[in-house]
């Protein structure tokens, strides 16, 4: 069957991983995929997630399956964090969340169910984007379209250029916005901005689909959810993926959620019964260890306490190695100005290195960044860092 077909290529991001693992010059260094290291270069189990896995290995009486949408706990679990405990959405009972394996996961259910009821609709995607997210959307067979969102040229949101995009948007179309820590940019809307694309949505009557990957490496868990606050009170139809692999580092476990937003609690309930059945055909249903851990570090106050501590400490730490970066680089006396790194949030920073200087750091340096120059600053130690500032420092000067 494979005699006369074409190898795929290696993921653009996940094969990198793959290349890394494989490279054996010691001094390598992989600022690829998002995963959040630790300083000493580890990316460790969270002491809130070990501390829940006890309790859960004590608890533990069956193995059977979970229901299609998940646990229920977990569901309740997953509404709290992303409108907040307060929130009406959850009171008026207008949101149907299911289990998902991921971020991934999560965004290919949402895309399956939408593309079930809204079959001639396009997705619109942020130019850049996510490299998977024209994988997921194209996979349940939609046609893709791109709105201006980064400026290159001034390394910084392009708001103009964005607002214009989405009001030509045609109503009932998709358009899928990164909710938080923008990937690959790092560049986010601000609070005013965000009130205004939900004002578009709204009058324009297109379909937001947010990706929420990265809740709590922004400014904090509360903060972060500030446009899914806003798209709420909206009172439109939207969907949430969400993710705990990175801000609960369950990233083995594939733990996220696939949240569905509607005006009514009549209309949740349709939404539920069909992301139930967009599921059964997809995987059946969930894996159960990550969700019950996020559900026991999310229902329990002390766990609570620690989780949002370790997580400040993952996102102080990424913002202090932006910091040493950008200083690191202008010490070596690379005229070019960085100080927009400082500004990026998130995992990531769009560093402006091109394509030809990435690949010279991994010909050269066997330093891994992703095609485009995405930085995974919190791969970025106090081991590496003048490594790999000297490393851009000379393919910027070569
Ligand atoms: C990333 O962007 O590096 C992460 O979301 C991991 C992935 O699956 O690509």
């Amino acid at each position: 069957m494979w005699k006369n077909i074409e190898a795929a290529p290696a993921d653009s991001i996940l094969g990198l991983t793959e290349a890394f693992r494989n490279d054996s010059n010691p001094a390598k260094v992989n600022l690829g995929v998002g995963v959040y290291k630790d300083d000493a270069g580890t990316t460790p189990v969270l002491k809130s997630v070990k501390d829940a896995e006890k309790i859960l290995l004590d608890k533990e009486k069956t193995k059977s399956y979970l229901p299609i949408s998940g646990d229920p706990g977990y569901g309740v679990c997953v509404q709290k964090l992303l409108f907040g405990e307060a929130s009406e959405v959850i009171s008026s009972g207008r949101a149907a969340t299911a289990h998902a394996p991921g971020g991934t996961g999560a965004l290919r259910v949402g895309a399956e169910l939408l593309k079930k009821f809204n079959t001639t609709a396009k997705v619109w995607i942020s130019k850049p984007t996510w490299a998977n997210h024209k994988g997921i959307f194209g996979a349940a067979g939609f046609e893709l379209d791109e709105y201006a969102y980064y400026d290159a040229s001034s390394m910084s949101l392009d708001f103009p250029a964005l607002v214009n995009s989405l009001e030509n948007v045609p109503a009932g179309d998709i358009v899928l916005l990164h909710a938080c820590c923008h990937n690959p940019s790092g560049v986010d809307l601000n609070e005013e901005q965000w009130s205004q694309v939900v004002e578009i949505a709204k009058a324009k009557n297109w379909i937001p689909f947010l990706d929420f990957a990265y809740q709590g490496f922004g400014a904090g868990v509360n903060e972060d959810r500030f446009a899914v606050e806003q798209f709420a009170a909206a009172g439109v139809d939207f969907f949430v993926a969400s993710s705990f692999s990175k801000n609960f580092g369950l990233y083995n476990e594939r733990c996220g959620a696939i949240t569905v937003i509607s005006p009514s609690r009549e209309e949740s309930v349709v939404a539920m019964s069909h992301l139930k059945t967009t599921v059964r055909v997809l995987y059946s249903n969930p894996p159960a260890h990550g969700g019950l851990v996020a559900a026991t570090i999310l229902s329990d106050p002390a766990l609570y306490e620690q989780w949002i501590g370790e997580l400040a400490e993952m996102r102080q730490r990424i913002v202090a190695m932006r910091s040493a970066l950008v200083d690191g680089l202008a010490a070596r006396g690379v005229d070019r100005d960085f100080s927009f790194i400082k500004e990026q949030r998130g995992m990531f920073s769009f560093s402006g290195l091109n394509d030809d200087i990435v690949k010279w750091l991994r010909d050269n340096k066997a330093i891994y960044v992703v095609g485009g120059g995405r930085i995974n600053l919190a791969g970025l130690t106090t081991a590496n860092i003048d490594y790999v500032c000297d490393a851009i420092a000379e393919a910027i000067k070569a």
